[in-house]
């Protein structure tokens, strides 16, 4: 997949895509033949235990880029900016941007809509695809008071389309809708030229994206609503080490066919 060719899907089907952040669940999602996948900075909450992603740092992304890298041969790879790797300064954001491409990442995704208009207009003057993320943006927990779905009043509303006019003008390639109520997000859907990509935006997006531990359930404390779990992994996990744990301590492993027999000289 390429940044143009995913720009020509909006209109023709749904574009699929999800977060990866390492080598063995990359691998999976690509011959699983997603459009594409993203390195998230939810790797702060989903694999390092924070309860936010603002922690997490661009040696950390760039890290989880290159080993996401060797595992997609097919889907686009785009590499998201971790919270003050692109805000402080124009020149931070290309350098930032920049090692993002070095590692191996397509694109990248920074969140905002006015307030970093400049900056998503100099990526792609240098030849940097810019993914733009508006509605519930995670890096802003503090201004936003909380995981509170956005778009509810005239008010809200009115900024939200202000962040997708502005991303639209400085050139992003799509946009991700986060925790966005349906009937906004369809009609900034409808609006614009390029893919929306929802999460929690509900179904009229051109495209949509999860979290890839929150499908598998590998994290029995959080089942948001508008996660669909595909898969109970947490206890299937938990299920296969204590069967494990109990051969061992049995005597039941390791068997026969487990252990290697010397031959006779
Ligand atoms: O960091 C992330 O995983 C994201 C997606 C939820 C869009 O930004």
């Amino acid at each position: 997949m390429t940044v143009p060719k995913l720009v020509k899907l909006k209109g023709q089907r749904k574009i699929v895509s999800i977060t990866a952040y390492d080598f063995l669940f990359a691998r999976i999602v690509d011959n699983a033949g997603f459009d594409f996948v993203l390195v998230g900075d939810s790797v702060g909450t989903t694999y390092q235990g924070c309860s936010t992603t603002l922690p997490v740092t661009m040696e950390e992304m760039l890290y989880h880029t290159r080993i996401v890298r060797r595992g997609v041969k097919n889907a686009l790879l785009v590499g998201d900016m971790p919270f003050l790797s692109y805000q402080t300064s124009v020149s931070d954001a290309i350098r930032n941007a920049g090692l993002f491409l070095k590692e191996g990442a397509e694109a990248v995704k920074l969140e905002g809509g006015v307030a970093v208009k400049d900056i998503v207009k100099k990526l792609v003057s240098f030849g940097i695809p810019v993914m733009g993320h508006v509605g519930l943006t995670p890096q802003s927990i503090n201004v936003l008071g909380g995981y509170k779905i956005q778009g509810k009043g005239e008010a809200s509303i009115k900024r939200l389309k202000e962040d997708v006019e502005a991303l639209v003008d400085a050139g992003v390639f799509a946009i991700v809708l986060e925790g966005v109520y349906e009937d906004v997000a369809k009609e900034i859907t409808e609006s614009i030229p390029v893919p929306t990509i929802g999460i929690g935006a509900g179904r009229f997006c051109d495209g949509q994206i999860l979290v890839i531990t929150d499908i598998l359930g590998l994290d029995p404390t959080f089942t948001p609503r508008f996660v669909k779990k595909y898969r109970d992994l947490y206890n299937e996990v938990l299920q296969a080490l204590l069967t494990y744990k109990e051969d061992v301590l049995k005597g039941k492993f390791p068997e026969d066919v487990h252990s290697f027999k010397r031959k006779e000289e």
